[in-house]
């Protein structure tokens, strides 16, 4: 059916470019370039850098090969002028000075860019439950891993196996799994990072706030993160899936109740909605049995109508797969290990979080603005829990601050054929504008991993660096006003000169009491 059909297209372009770090601008390109051609004596051999004007055709597919959006490749966008591909820490170390050696400048177009998806390697060690992970992995690389080395182990981060792992965990990383176990960032145990002096620091030598900052202050604003050290998790051999489609005044009802009853299920049991074309896709992922799932169904949600011919059984890894590609079960998990994202569809996302339920009468005028099939959808996820971790992590232990009394967050995406022109369609603006009494408000909530300039960009002050007062009107947003504040402030301790910097990265603060 068409409904579907919209759906898998969707899925199939779900990720975005995250396993990619962006250098501060570099004054004179030129002398940039020249460093890094002489670079080999900072053991930067020149065949991993790609310069624009020296092999276009060379430099566009390897830009390409990264980028999970089509806008970032549509006639207009900004290029950097060279994309450095490291394949080990001392080729980011050299990349880091040569730009600190020539990149102090006011001309914000000119910027490289460290592709780093030759640094993906994943490392598990079974007996102590953890991993070591690269940030070029893609969180199906991890997972992949992970389960090969021990099914009974898995790891909590979003769903989207194309998502780097760098850019996932530096937002903080919401999936199907963080009521009972909290997010990405909440599991990770130590990393390591370029600074902008091109130091190599573990979470030891970086201290408390910078460790603090990368977990979940947003990417390319603290340094490079090379790898993550994260704690794996049990998850038993047999878990539980299920899709449900509701349609029409079934829908409405549906996700009027389950506002309320899905941060209150049980913490095994992670209930999502994907709201297109006027349906409801109800998508959930269950730590057990269909035999233990039932009842439970059947006592708190019964309005969804689920039965046992809807159970799906199969392991923690195939139930990723089979959520993400809406049901298609014949899928074998390999392809988790695909990196490559489909560029047919230009996609832009919004967030919202909602700490309060939409009325029923609300649902009612909400759903009518998803009646075209393909133009956008919105996805809700879950908090909450009672034991878990989402909820019960303070909101200042990481930058991501929306935990106690987040009912769910509101993912909205719009997406458009690559013919098409690549402006954003006037829809995703008007339904975000339209959800606004309903949702969280002073501020307006947003989560950072679905990047959004239209709730503000960075301008820069006086001294060349980004301005604390500008950033706020975003970052508050995203991390609420006292972890913005910390984050500014270790910006201001780490990378005081912003060499790390871009429209949404945070300000360097530097108090002078
Ligand atoms: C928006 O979200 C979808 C689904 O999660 C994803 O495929 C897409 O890449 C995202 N787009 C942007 C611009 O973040
Ligand atoms: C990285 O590779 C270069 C050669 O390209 C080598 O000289 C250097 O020692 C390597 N560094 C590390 C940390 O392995
Ligand atoms: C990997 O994914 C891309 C994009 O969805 C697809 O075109 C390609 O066929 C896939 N490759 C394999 C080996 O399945």
């Amino acid at each position: 059916m068409a409904v579907s059909r919209g759906f898998t297209f969707v899925l199939a372009v779900c990720c975005y470019a995250a396993a990619v770090a962006l250098l501060a601008s570099a004054d004179a390109s030129s002398d940039f370039l020249k460093c890094l051609a002489a670079a080999e004596e900072l053991g930067l051999p020149s065949q991993l850098v790609v310069a624009r004007g020296a092999s276009p055709s060379l430099f566009t597919s390897v830009l390409a090969s990264s980028v999970r959006n089509p806008r970032f490749l549509a006639p207009g966008t900004v290029r950097p002028v060279c994309v450095v591909t490291p394949t080990n820490a001392s080729h980011v170390q050299a990349a880091v000075l040569c730009g600190r050696r020539h990149g102090r400048s006011v001309r914000p177009e000119v910027f490289a860019l460290v592709d780093l998806a030759s640094l993906r390697a994943v490392r598990v060690n079974r007996r102590a439950a953890t991993a070591w992970v690269d940030s070029g992995a893609t969180v199906g690389e991890l997972s992949y891993a992970v389960a090969k080395a021990d099914p009974g182990l898995a790891f909590a981060a979003g769903l989207c196996p194309t998502i780097g792992v760098g850019g996932h965990f530096s937002g903080g990383g919401i999936g199907m799994m963080m009521r009972k176990y909290g997010l990405s960032v909440d599991n990770v145990l130590d990393a390591v990072v370029i600074d902008a002096n091109g130091r190599l620091l573990d979470k030891k030598a970086m201290g408390r706030d910078h460790f603090w900052a990368i977990r979940g202050g947003g990417g390319e604003s603290f340094g490079i993160v090379l790898s993550w050290k994260v704690r794996l998790l049990p998850v038993p051999r047999t878990v539980t899936v299920f899709n449900i489609w509701k349609t029409t005044q079934g829908a409405v009802d549906a996700v009027t109740k389950w506002q309320t009853l899905a941060p209150a299920l049980p913490d095994e049991l992670t209930i999502r909605v994907v709201v297109q074309s006027k349906q409801a896709l109800f998508q959930s992922v269950y730590l057990g049995t269909c035999d233990q799932l039932l009842p439970v169904m059947s006592s708190r949600f019964p309005e969804l109508g689920m039965t046992r011919a809807d159970c799906r059984e199969m392991s923690w890894l195939q139930s990723t797969m089979y959520i993400n590609s809406g049901g298609a079960s014949s899928t074998p998990v390999e392809e988790l290990l695909n990196r490559t994202t489909s560029l047919d569809a230009f996609t832009k996302n919004k967030s919202d979080y909602v700490k309060k339920a939409i009325s029923k009468a609300s649902w009612e005028k909400i759903f009518p603005w998803f009646d075209v099939t393909g133009a956008g959808l919105i996805i809700l996820e879950p908090h909450g829990g009672r034991g878990g971790r989402v909820n019960t992590i303070a909101d200042g232990d990481t930058p991501y601050p929306h935990r106690s009394g987040v009912l769910y967050n509101i993912q909205y995406i719009a997406f458009w054929p690559t013919t098409a022109p690549a402006a954003v369609p006037h829809w995703i603006k008007n339904v975000h504008g339209f959800m606004e009494p309903f949702v969280s408000s002073k501020p307006r909530a947003a989560y950072v991993n679905y990047r959004d300039l239209d709730i503000g960009e960075n301008a820069v002050a006086a001294g060349g660096a980004t301005s604390y007062e500008s950033g706020r009107v975003w970052g508050e947003k995203y991390f609420g006003a006292a972890n913005f504040r910390r984050l500014a402030l270790t910006k201001g301790k780490v990378d005081a000169g912003d060499y790390f910097r871009n429209e949404q990265s945070i300000p360097p603060l530097v108090t002078t009491n």
